[in-house]
C-alpha cells in the first residue's frame, strides 16, 4: 500500500516557509519520540540550512525510554539541540529556552559585540501533522507568559507568538513531503495518525504493526490481548485479538476492519505500552 499523502495546502506552506526563514534565527522542529526518523521531514533541512536547529522528542510519555536516550544521543552528535518532551506537560518543558539560547550562542555574542542588547530570539516551530505543535505552542506560550506577565499577541498577519523579551515563536501548519524514502515511513507515519486515515487501509497497516510487535515487543501484545497461541501468523494473532475483544459482525463472522482499528488505536493512546518503532540502528 502506499501512504503517500502531499495534499496542495502542504505544498502552499512549504513556500510561505521559505519566504519565513529569512525572518528567524532558529528553527524548532518538534519530531514523534516513538518514529523520531520517520517523522523528521528532510524538506526542513533544506529550508533551514545555515539556521540554528533544536529538535523536541515530543510524545516521549509514549516512547521506549532507552530508545528516547539513544536518539537524543544520535541527533545530538549530528549537532542538534535535542529535549525529550511530552507537550501537554509544561514541567517537561522547562529546559527549551536554555537550549534554545545553547543553540543560538553565536548569534547572541555576535549581537553582543554589535552594541545588540536583548534583541530576542527568533525561532519557527515547524511539525508534521498530529505530532503535537498545537499541544507545545499553548503549553509552552501559557507557561512562559505566566513568568513574564505578557499575554501571548498575534502580530502582523503572521502566527508571531511573542513568549518574552527573549524569544519569539513563529509557528507553521503541519507538513509532510513529496515523496517517502520507502514505504516504512509512510507505514509509522500512518500508524501515528499523521497521515489522514481516510487514505489508509487499516487492515494492512494492523498486520505490519503486529510483525513488528512480535519482532520487537512480543510480551507487549501477547499480554494486553492475552494472546495463546504464539507464533502464528499475524492474520491469526488479529483473528485472536478480534475474538478476545468481540469484533465479530452478525453470524459471528470476524470484523477485521474493528479489531484492525482497535489495534491501531490502542497503540496510538500508549495502551500497548511505551513503543518505539525506529531503531537508530536501522538508519
Ligand atoms: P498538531 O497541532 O501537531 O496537529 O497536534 P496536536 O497538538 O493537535 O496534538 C495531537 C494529539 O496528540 C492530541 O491528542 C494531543 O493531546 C496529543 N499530544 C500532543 N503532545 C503529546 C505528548 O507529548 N504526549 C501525548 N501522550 N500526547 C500528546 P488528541 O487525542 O488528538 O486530542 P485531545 O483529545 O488530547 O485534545
Amino acid at each position: 500500500m502506499n501512504y503517500q499523502w502531499y495534499p496542495g495546502h502542504m505544498t502552499k506552506a512549504v513556500r510561505q516557509m521559505q519566504e519565513d526563514v529569512k525572518l528567524i534565527d532558529l528553527i524548532i522542529e518538534l519530531v514523534d519520540a516513538r518514529v523520531p526518523y520517520s517523522s523528521k521531514n528532510p524538506d526542513i533541512d533544506e529550508i533551514g540550512k545555515n539556521k540554528s536547529r533544536v529538535i523536541l522528542l515530543n510524545k516521549s510519555d509514549l516512547a521506549d525510554s532507552g530508545e528516547n536516550q539513544k536518539w537524543k544521543n544520535y541527533y545530538s552528535s549530528l549537532g542538534y539541540k535535542v529535549l525529550e518532551i511530552d507537550a501537554r506537560n509544561k514541567a517537561s518543558l522547562k529546559g527549551i529556552i536554555n537550549i534554545v539560547k545553547e543553540a543560538c550562542k553565536e548569534k547572541i555574542e555576535r549581537d553582543k559585540k554589535r552594541g545588540i542588547m536583548n534583541r530576542p530570539i527568533r525561532a519557527m516551530v515547524v511539525g508534521i501533522p498530529n505530532v503535537g505543535k498545537s499541544t507545545f505552542i499553548n503549553s509552552f506560550a501559557s507557561k512562559a507568559c505566566t513568568k513574564t506577565g505578557n499575554k501571548p499577541g498575534v502580530t502582523k498577519g503572521k502566527q508571531w507568538i511573542r513568549l518574552s523579551k527573549e524569544l519569539e515563536l513563529l509557528d507553521t501548519p503541519g507538513i509532510l513531503w513529496p515523496k517517502f524514502e520507502n514505504n516504512t515511513v509512510g507505514e509509522r507515519l500512518a500508524l501515528i495518525g499523521s497521515i489522514n486515515d481516510d487514505i489508509i487501509d487499516k487492515n494492512e497497516l494492523s498486520l505490519a504493526m503486529i510483525d513488528f510487535l512480535v519482532s520487537k515487543y512480543s510480551n507487549s501484545l501477547y499480554d494486553r490481548y492475552n494472546i495463546e497461541y504464539k507464533g502464528e501468523k499475524s492474520i491469526e494473532i488479529l483473528e485472536q485479538i478480534a475474538a478476545k475483544r468481540g469484533c465479530l459482525i452478525k453470524g459471528g463472522e470476524i470484523d477485521y476492519l474493528k479489531a484492525s482499528t482497535l489495534l491501531i488505536d490502542d497503540f496510538r493512546t500508549g495502551k500497548l505500552g511505551r513503543i518505539t518503532l525506529d531503531s537508530v540502528q536501522e538508519i
